[in-house]
């Protein structure tokens, strides 16, 4: 558990560790079990070594992956109850000897390659409540055996291979509660000796090769609420009658199984939810009766029923979709006035023929199928979060801008009661919230979308309470709970699996994402007695909880001044005092942004000054190398398009790096939707100008050459003439510098930074950072200014999404409608500018020099009035920018005065096209 281990904490850890051998001294896992470990081991395949601490010591006390161990009270060994290897890329086979583990109570190897048969020796472990094999390549045929464990909760063998019938001994598993053994390859007869299973609720045995008839005698079961039987062969048999008398049932789903004769009465089924009879050869008429009133669902495709419709269907109050086509009805009621909402497909029915009866009714639907969806899109206006971490917002947060890490579940529902998913989200983001017990706001439904079944498959984002990070104990927790079924989510939404449990930014607290180590059951295991373990897991908890607040206060690193090797020319080393003076001691009013690197301050320095500090998050606390790396970089750069450095402050645990301000924020601000003011096109346009010369003057005339790495809107300031500066030199690289021969290397390779949305393709795939990278970026920024749009929203990539209107022809739908003024024929340059910028091959997009030689010309194609307009604002712009800097930084650390005639980038500052161009690297 204390895998994590930063040297500060060796001591906490040490204690810890000590604690624990006392307590289990002694201990050690059943030599049988343990060989039985060793046994299974020898038999799977593990590509990507997750097993690889099963080579050392004894499994339940040290930490093997997956183990989980308790003791019992009959002897002084410990027990594994628990093989936890869900999702790892195993494959081989399952050993025998698994029958050796006496204590086992929850097998789970779901979504992993095994492959070989189920072995009958997993019924000899009486204990098991669960198995879940599902997701596997296993073959042969299912045991008889498996019907000794009359523990047995659930059977989770769907999605293998498995052939050769169910096994009647199945009858004997009296504490069976689902059965899903959906998608194999399980032949013969449904057994009738199932209908003894006092508790069984879920059956799911569709997409096989069943066949006989359906046994009647299933109507004896006392609980079951789903047959699920879709896509087998039940060749000619009929439904049994006797289903009329399973009061419990909730959903029965027969689609594809060559059944023949009538639809039985089914009144008796009071709370009838879902029933799907399509695609078999069923005949007579749809019982006149009325069906529950629960019912969403009736689909009776693709039959030979004759007659008319029941009027009283239009009426069911939940009804959501109703399927006739494809039969032979002739009739339909004056009565049968279904509400909008619903579904009706009729096509391919005599009644057809007489269009004006059918009423709207017969259009044959291409595919019936249910809506996928998305989550809101709802638009935010916040500062990007720090890409490192991988937080992002929360759309549905209450508290706005809170950079959060969220959880990735992967879940389906595997034989929900709906056909429509849209008008129970609602409900299932209030039941499934209140089971894991969450605010309804900690749920994000990404995106959800029907598969063959049908089942419902969704990506669910879990976001922490109001705070960046969830808890360690929050995480294991919601683990726990989804993937030990702690939960029951409301009847409607049937059965649900987890597909997959992404840790994203909590990775790096658990190593061994999904294995022991994230359930509360490994502490419990090794320790025994739950107290001693109550205090462990609340020691641990502390731990993580100390590590991650201490930080600040452990970190310690020699000043800068100490370390400084080069003099830093033109920036001004400030004390914390000062800094704190400035901000009214880091006030949140005085907060004005969060970038990747930490807060922004406005700060009011005692000469009347105002700047931007950027404080340091302890998270970005660089090592002093780079800091000093950062500032000597950006002490040298002088240009009116770049927001120039006035100073530093590097004491204690703090790194702040102080900035010219910039009264009117980030080009973001004045995109958003929100925004009061938006800036017109030429203002656009000149923003666009400037940023692109910006960056030339990075790419050209700084010496050596720079990439930026993270152009992008929020990265883009205004000052008070709305002139661009482009900021952040945080990611900066260097460029490549010439080797002895004088030929330059055509790329740098470096991790990939950035921010999604704007990561030139080709730098993602490949990690090769080349100017055009920048490029890239900046033609994404350059739709955003043209269109108003997010690089990303929800899934909508703005290069995909003005590519297509652009090559659609019609660019006015795209166009930010918040301009007064757009002149079409400008504003088609523009687009196909910044598309070429976002073209994949980087050789095809244009360098930066040339963007910039275009923009100067588009401006200059404006008409006289609005030309002048925005001429005017840039030349007062960037005099406002040079005077500002020149008040604010003219005495050096040494002492020395700054010339800032050595300022290069001046040959840019006259012309509007950039005098060198032919220096860029290639
Ligand atoms: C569990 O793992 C941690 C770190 O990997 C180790 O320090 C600890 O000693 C292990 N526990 C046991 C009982 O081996
Ligand atoms: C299983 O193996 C197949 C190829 O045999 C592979 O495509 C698939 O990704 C593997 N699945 C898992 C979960 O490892
Ligand atoms: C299963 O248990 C029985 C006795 O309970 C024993 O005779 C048999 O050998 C066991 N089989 C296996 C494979 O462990
Ligand atoms: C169920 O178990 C009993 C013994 O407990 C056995 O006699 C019977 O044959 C089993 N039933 C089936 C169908 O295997
Ligand atoms: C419906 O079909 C059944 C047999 O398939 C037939 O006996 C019955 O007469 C038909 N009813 C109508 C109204 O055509
Ligand atoms: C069926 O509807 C009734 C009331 O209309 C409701 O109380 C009951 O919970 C519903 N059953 C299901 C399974 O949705
Ligand atoms: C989330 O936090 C709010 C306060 O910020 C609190 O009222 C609410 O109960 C919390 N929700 C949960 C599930 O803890």
């Amino acid at each position: 558990m204390a895998r994590s281990g930063g040297s500060p904490y060796a001591s906490i850890l040490l204690v810890l560790c000590i604690f624990q051998v006392t307590v289990v001294r002694g201990q050690s896992t059943h030599p049988i079990e343990a060989n039985a470990l060793n046994a299974i081991k020898a038999r799977l395949i593990d590509p990507i070594n997750k097993l690889k601490k099963w080579n050392r010591g004894d499994p339940c006390t040290s930490n093997w992956t997956g183990v989980i161990c308790h003791k019992i009270p009959s002897d002084t060994y410990l027990h594994v109850t628990e093989l936890e290897l869900f999702k790892m890329n195993l494959s081989g086979t399952l050993a025998p000897e698994i029958g050796l583990l006496s204590q086992l109570r929850n097998l789970n190897f779901m979504w992993n390659n095994l492959t070989g048969n189920i072995p009958k020796e997993i019924g000899n472990i009486t204990t098991l409540n669960l198995i879940a094999l599902n997701g596997n390549q296993l073959s042969g045929s299912l045991p008889d055996e498996i019907g000794y464990l009359k523990n047995l909760n659930r059977l989770q063998i769907d999605q293998n291979q498995i052939s050769g019938p169910i096994p009647k001994s199945f009858a004997n598993l009296t504490s069976i509660k689902h059965l899903h053994m959906n998608n194999n390859s399980l032949s013969g007869e449904i057994p009738s000796e199932l209908s003894r299973l006092p508790e069984l609720l879920h059956l799911l045995v569709d997409a096989n090769n069943l066949s006989g008839p359906l046994p009647p005698k299933l109507a004896e079961t006392r609980s079951l609420k789903i047959i699920q039987a879709d896509n087998n062969n039940f060749s000619g048999s009929s439904i049994p009658a006797t289903y009329n008398n399973i009061p419990t049932l909730l959903k029965l789903s027969l689609r594809n199984c060559s059944l023949q004769g009538v639809i039985p009465d089914l009144t008796g089924i009071p709370e009838l939810g879902y029933l799907d009879l399509s695609w078999n050869q069923l005949t007579g008429s749809i019982p006149v009766d009325r069906l529950a009133s629960n019912i969403t669902t009736i689909d009776l495709s693709h039959n030979f029923l004759n007659g008319t419709i029941p009027a009283n269907f239009s009426g069911l109050p939940n009804l959501q979709f109703l399927n006739f086509e494809s039969n032979s009805l002739d009739t339909i009621p004056a009565a049968f006035e279904p509400p909008k909402a619903v579904i009706v497909l009729l096509s391919g029915n005599p009644v057809c023929d007489n269009p004006a009866r059918a009423a709207g009714l017969c259009q044959p639907k291409s595919v019936s199928e249910a809506p996928s969806g998305q989550g809101p899109q709802v638009s935010i206006d916040c500062a990007s979060c720090p890409t490192d971490k991988n937080y992002e917002y929360n759309p549905l947060s209450p508290i706005p801008c809170i950079c959060a890490a969220p959880l990735g579940v992967g879940f389906r529902l595997k034989s929900p009661g709906i056909s429509d998913f849209r008008s129970y989200k609602k409900a299932f983001e209030m039941d499934s919230t209140s089971v894991l017990n969450l605010s309804i706001y900690q749920l994000y439904i990404e995106r959800y979308t029907w598969e063959a079944g049908p089942r419902l498959n969704m990506h669910l984002k879990l976001f922490p309470n109001n705070t960046n990070l969830f808890t360690m104990s929050e995480v294991v927790r919601l683990r726990q709970l989804l993937a030990g079924w702690e939960i029951t989510l409301l009847d409607i939404f049937g059965p649900y699996e987890l597909l997959n449990f992404t840790l994203g930014s909590y990775e790096d607290e658990f190593p061994d994402a999904g294995s022991s180590g994230l359930k509360k059951g490994t502490l419990a295991g090794i320790l025994v007695g739950t107290i001693i373990s109550a205090i462990a897991v609340s020691v641990v908890a502390t731990f993580f909880m100390m590590r991650r607040r201490s930080k600040r206060q452990i970190v310690s690193r020699p000043s800068i001044l100490s370390r400084l090797s080069v003099k830093v020319d033109g920036v001004r080393s400030f004390t914390l005092e000062e800094m704190a003076t400035a901000t009214n001691n880091f006030d949140d009013s005085a907060e004005i942004g969060v970038g990747g690197y930490g807060k922004v301050y406005k700060g009011n320095l005692a000469d009347g000054a105002t700047v931007a500090i950027k404080r340091a998050h302890e998270d970005s606390l660089q090592g002093s190398n780079e800091f000093v790396t950062e500032i000597e970089l950006l002490s040298r750069l002088h240009h009116r398009n770049l927001v120039s450095l006035i100073g530093y402050c590097d004491e204690e645990v703090e790194q702040m790096l102080v900035y010219e301000f910039m009264p009117n924020g980030t080009l973001r601000d004045h995109l958003s939707e929100t925004c009061k003011r938006p800036l017109n096109f030429s203002q656009r346009l000149n923003v666009a100008l400037g940023a692109a010369k910006g960056i030339l003057y990075l790419h050209t005339e700084a010496d050596p050459p720079i990439f930026h790495r993270d152009v992008k809107t929020t990265n883009i300031l205004l000052d008070s003439k709305f002139a661009a500066k482009v900021a952040d030199f945080g990611l900066s690289k260097l460029a490549p510098i010439p080797d002895v021969e004088g030929t330059l290397p055509e790329h740098i390779s470096t991790v990939v930074k950035g921010t999604p949305g704007y990561l030139d393709p080709e730098y993602f795939l490949t990690n090769k950072l080349t100017e055009k990278s920048d490029v890239y970026s900046l033609g994404v920024v350059l739709l955003e200014l043209l269109t108003g749009m997010k690089p990303i929203q929800f899934g909508k990539n703005i290069v995909r999404e003005v590519k297509a209107a652009y090559q659609s022809g019609d660019i006015s739908r795209i166009i930010d409608s918040r301009m007064s003024w757009c002149p079409p024929e400008l504003a088609t340059r523009f687009l196909s500018l910044a598309l070429k910028c976002c073209q994949g091959d980087t050789d095809a997009r244009p360098y930066m020099a040339d963007i910039a030689r275009e923009l100067d010309d588009i401006r200059r194609a404006l008409p006289e009035g609005e030309d002048l307009l925005s001429v005017t604002s840039m030349e007062t712009g960037s005099l406002a920018t040079l005077t500002q800097s020149t008040s604010n930084s003219f005495i050096t650390t040494t002492g020395e005065h700054f010339d800032s005639s050595h300022a290069s980038g001046s040959s840019l500052m006259d012309s509007g096209v950039p005098s060198r161009m032919a220096v860029t690297p290639r």
